[in-house]
């Protein structure tokens, strides 16, 4: 009994590294299924939405990110994400918890296809956050931002966010999770390893840099 207690102990942690890091696997059914998500009922669903995330998908609230003009099958794997544990945040697993695979294509067809929002260019010169964005850093091994999350901050099918225009605390906060692994939701790590590569300063700075870039 105590070797067998002591054997799951030992197994414990390396089953929990070997959790994939998300349940939604992007195969043909999945994207046909969010593709065909519906708007309108998505419109009708968003109402439970709006309090927080603004009524068209634009939040005037800092740590509340924006949804419109984001990619429908990146909403809905993190509305997924959410439901599941797999992305843990107490605001947004009872939302989500609520919502039927269906429901989650429907609301990401609706948010997807509203206006994004558009912050008017700032005057300010974020340097290092855009020479990050465009060369990345050889010595980190750190490839550029825009590889995957395009030159305009305007995302990647299928999973890589838009970035652009969304409000720049948000941002920051969701990076420093990745660095610190509080958030685990992105397939293969890709974030986590990168966001771990980068200091605070220029956490906050890519954060400022890409609220004020228009999509
Ligand atoms: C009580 C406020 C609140 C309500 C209600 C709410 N949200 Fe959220 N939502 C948040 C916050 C705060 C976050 C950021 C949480 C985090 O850092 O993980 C978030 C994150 C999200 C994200 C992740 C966005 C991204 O860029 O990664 C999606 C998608 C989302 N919410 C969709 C919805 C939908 C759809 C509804 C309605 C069914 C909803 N939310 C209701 C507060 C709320
Ligand atoms: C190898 C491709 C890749 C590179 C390079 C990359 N990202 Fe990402 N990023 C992703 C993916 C994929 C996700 C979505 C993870 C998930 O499924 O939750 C993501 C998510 C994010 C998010 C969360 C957005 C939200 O709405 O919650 C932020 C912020 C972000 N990336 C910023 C950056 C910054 C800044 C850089 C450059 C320093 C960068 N990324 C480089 C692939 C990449």
């Amino acid at each position: 009994m105590k070797k067998l207690i002591l054997t799951t102990a030992l197994l414990l942690p390396t089953a929990l590294a070997a959790q994939p890091s998300s349940q939604v696997a992007w195969t043909a059914d999945e994207l046909n299924f969010v593709k065909a998500g519906n708007p309108q009922k998505g419109q009708e669903l968003a109402k439970n939405c709006g309090g927080c995330h603004g009524e068209s998908g634009i939040s005037t609230m800092p740590g509340t990110p924006s949804l419109a003009g984001q990619l429908p099958t990146y909403l809905y794997k993190q509305l997924r994400d959410y439901a599941d544990g797999s992305r843990d945040n107490p605001m947004m697993s009872g939302p989500a918890k609520s919502l039927s695979k269906q429901d989650a294509a429907d609301l990401a067809a609706w948010f997807s296809s509203r206006p994004p929002a558009f912050k008017s260019r700032s005057p300010m010169v974020y340097e290092q956050a855009e020479k990050l964005v465009t060369q990345g850093s050889n010595d980190r091994i750190l490839p550029p931002c825009e590889v995957c999350h395009g030159g305009n901050g305007q995302g990647q099918e299928m999973d890589t966010p838009a970035l652009a225009g969304q409000n720049a605390e948000y941002l920051v906060t969701t990076l420093k999770a990745f660095k610190t692994g509080s958030r685990h939701n992105d397939i293969y790590s890709r974030m986590r390893l990168i966001a771990e590569a980068l200091s605070e300063d220029e956490i906050n700075e890519l954060g400022f840099f890409y609220q004020n870039v228009n999509k």
